[in-house]
């Protein structure tokens, strides 16, 4: 949820830790900071709110030295304040720590240090660490790390310098990212490689429980035992560059006009021969596949809307029992693992720790793990069996917009191959099913050339303190993620229903005031869907329809309606995705908000 950048070397250090932590600062953004060693001294420099605020007390007052590390805070454990954002120091000031994940016994070690006489300046979770290497820190840096280690409980990865060792960073990690970019004579380590492939492209992935040392001329990996670990670097092509707004006055948006194209490389890629092969390189086999009696898909957030549209796809096309499981759910509810089951993980960043931890369980139960993710080189992609990469390019709102519908098209492409494996859809079925994939891209397109009509519809709305989504059968996620993508974005409450169960209960939330974003398109159960509208427009609710072109009926309920191209049924999620998300982002700019970093979210959750 925090970005470490470390560099050692000879350019500039402000500069090259800024850079960084730009392109980090998705993972979180309400304080940051920065410190390095100069002149046998730590230096530090740490500000409240976005890194804007940072750069620019660097900018007056720019800090000196060859080595220094910084962070971009998203706050656990402490408030967002001066004192507890990163780096966080030791009682001399001279062991400077970043930090991202959880050190879930703090509260006991933060006692005993304190009974040893250390002083304590903030109130966050980190601050131990410093303390505690300073306790063990007798002969060398990476030795009284390895002691720390072997205190803290937790995810972790961090960075340490010292001033008793002036020329190194040491990193660690446990559970939570860390990686390391290998310069011609610098070095640095961080989060995520977006914020190293400006500097290099040799990239390490450090692993659970390892230490790595970098000088400006030298890598060093260990155990925990000090024993050295020979790691090859991998060498980093493809998109990783990016990462910026293309024109755009926000990402969000700009990955929302991406998604014609992100479909359409997929379709050029995968479905080039206009016959439906394997549409990804897995390396689980056909035979294996066939004999599946379940499907159990894990995910959070958006991603698990995602899975659950999944379910209804794989049903529908594969028949074959699917179960959708919120991560964090799914990890303690000790899931039942009989059965012939492949666990099918979704994950934008392949950083989630509660899906991570799904992953986990599901391979101490001796199952197969098939990821998709759109991260290759992430930790969940090479903890997982197999991997179907969407290869959206990178996202950087934190509203996941684009991913979204690549983890909807890999779900498409991996149940039709499946069914067709299964002799469940026959050859002249699948021909049309692909016709119409072939269509998705330009159909999107023209939702797209029409964003201004749902600009017109979120004028109407965007001061409403409450909204309700609706949908049923494939688009009742699309309503859930409807839902989640505006309360996300601009702070209204927000709640995504089956449209039938609204008599159940949620009927009684509907008047003048309510306006109900309802999921309506071409479908076998159109005509419920349309009963459960008039329920609700009965009641005086605002009827705001995502219906299909040509749909004359729906202006009966209301004038708020966009249409969107004709489809089949079980593609619509597809479409349908592109109006909503465009609705959450023009209620959110019209709000005044920052619709790339909402309040209180960061765009890679790596803590539970
Ligand atoms: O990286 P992941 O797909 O695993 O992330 C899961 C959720 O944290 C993520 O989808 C979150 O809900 C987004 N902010 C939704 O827009």
């Amino acid at each position: 949820m925090c970005g470490i950048v470390g560099y050692v070397g000879a350019r500039d250090i402000n500069a090259v830790i800024l850079a960084g932590l730009w392109k980090l600062e998705y993972r979180g953004y309400d304080s940051s900071g920065i410190a390095t060693i100069y002149d046998g001294e730590i230096r530090i420099k740490r500000a409240i709110g976005k890194l804007k605020v940072l750069a620019d007390v660097l900018d007056k007052e720019p800090l000196k030295g060859n080595i220094g590390i910084g962070h971009t805070r998203w706050a656990t454990h402490g408030e967002p304040s001066e004192e507890n954002a990163h780096p966080q120091l030791d009682c001399s000031d001279s062991i400077a720590v970043v930090h991202n994940g959880i050190i879930e016994n703090y509260i006991n070690l933060k006692e005993k240090l304190i009974a040893e006489h250390h002083i304590f300046r903030s109130f966050t979770d980190t601050e131990v660490i410093p303390h505690t290497i300073e306790k063990y820190y007798t002969d060398s840096l990476e030795n009284a790390v390895i002691k720390a280690m072997n205190e803290i409980e937790g995810s972790y990865a961090f960075a340490v310098i010292s001033t008793k060792e002036p020329n190194k960073i040491v990193c660690c990690k446990k559970n939570t990212p860390l990686v390391i970019g290998v310069g011609e004579k610098d070095n640095i380590v961080a989060s995520d490689i977006l914020a190293i492939v400006g500097l290099t492209r040799k990239i390490i992935y450090l692993e659970d429980n390892e230490i790595c040392t970098l000088t400006k001329d030298s890598v060093k990996i260990t155990d925990r035992n000090s024993n050295e670990i020979k790691r090859k670097t991998v060498y980093l092509n493809g998109k990783v560059l990016e990462a910026d707004k293309g024109g755009f006055s926000h990402f969000m948006l700009k990955e929302i006009y991406e998604q014609p194209k992100v479909i359409h490389e997929t379709i050029e890629k995968r479905l080039q021969s206009g016959e439906l092969f394997k549409p990804f390189p897995l390396s689980i086999k056909d035979s294996e596949l066939v004999k599946l009696s379940r499907i159990l898909i894990q995910a959070c957030g958006t991603s698990w809307h995602a899975g659950h549209v999944g379910k209804y796809i794989i049903e529908s096309l594969c028949r074959i029992h699917t179960e959708v499981d919120i991560s964090s759910e799914f990890r303690y509810r000790n899931p039942v693992t009989s059965g012939e089951t492949l666990v099918i993980a979704i994950s934008q960043s392949g950083e989630t720790a509660d899906t991570l931890a799904g992953i986990r369980e599901a391979k101490l139960a001796f199952l197969k793990v098939l990821s998709i993710v759109n991260v290759a080189g992430s930790t969940i992609a090479r903890e997982s069996n197999d991997i179907i990469n969407i290869d959206a390019g990178p996202e950087i709102g934190v509203a996941s917009t684009k991913a979204y519908t690549g983890q909807l098209f890999a779900l498409y492409l991996f149940a039709l191959y499946f069914s067709r494996l299964k002799w469940i859809t026959k050859d002249d079925d699948l021909a049309l099913m692909l016709k119409e994939v072939r269509e998705i891209p330009s159909k999107m397109q023209m939702i797209l050339d029409r964003a201004s009509q749902v600009e017109e519809i979120a004028r109407k709305f965007h001061q409403s303190s409450n909204f309700i989504f609706l949908g049923r059968g494939i688009n009742y996620p699309s309503a859930l993620e409807g839902a989640l993508k505006l309360k996300e974005v601009s702070y209204i409450h927000a709640t995504g229903y089956p449209a039938g169960e609204m008599k159940h209960g949620p009927i009684a939330l509907v008047d003048k005031n309510l306006p109900i974003v309802c999921i309506i398109p071409k479908s076998n159960i159109y005509e419920k869907m349309f009963s459960n509208i008039e329920e609700v427009k009965a009641r005086g609710g605002q009827i705001i329809a995502v219906a299909t072109e040509g749909d004359k009926k729906i202006k009966e309920l209301t004038e708020n309606i966009f249409y969107i191209p004709e489809c089949s049924e079980i593609l619509s999620p597809l479409l349908v995705a592109l109006p909503l998300q465009l609705l959450a982002y023009y209620i959110s700019t019209l709000r005044g908000l920052d619709v790339d970093k909402p309040r209180n979210l960061a765009k890679s959750v790596t803590v539970e």
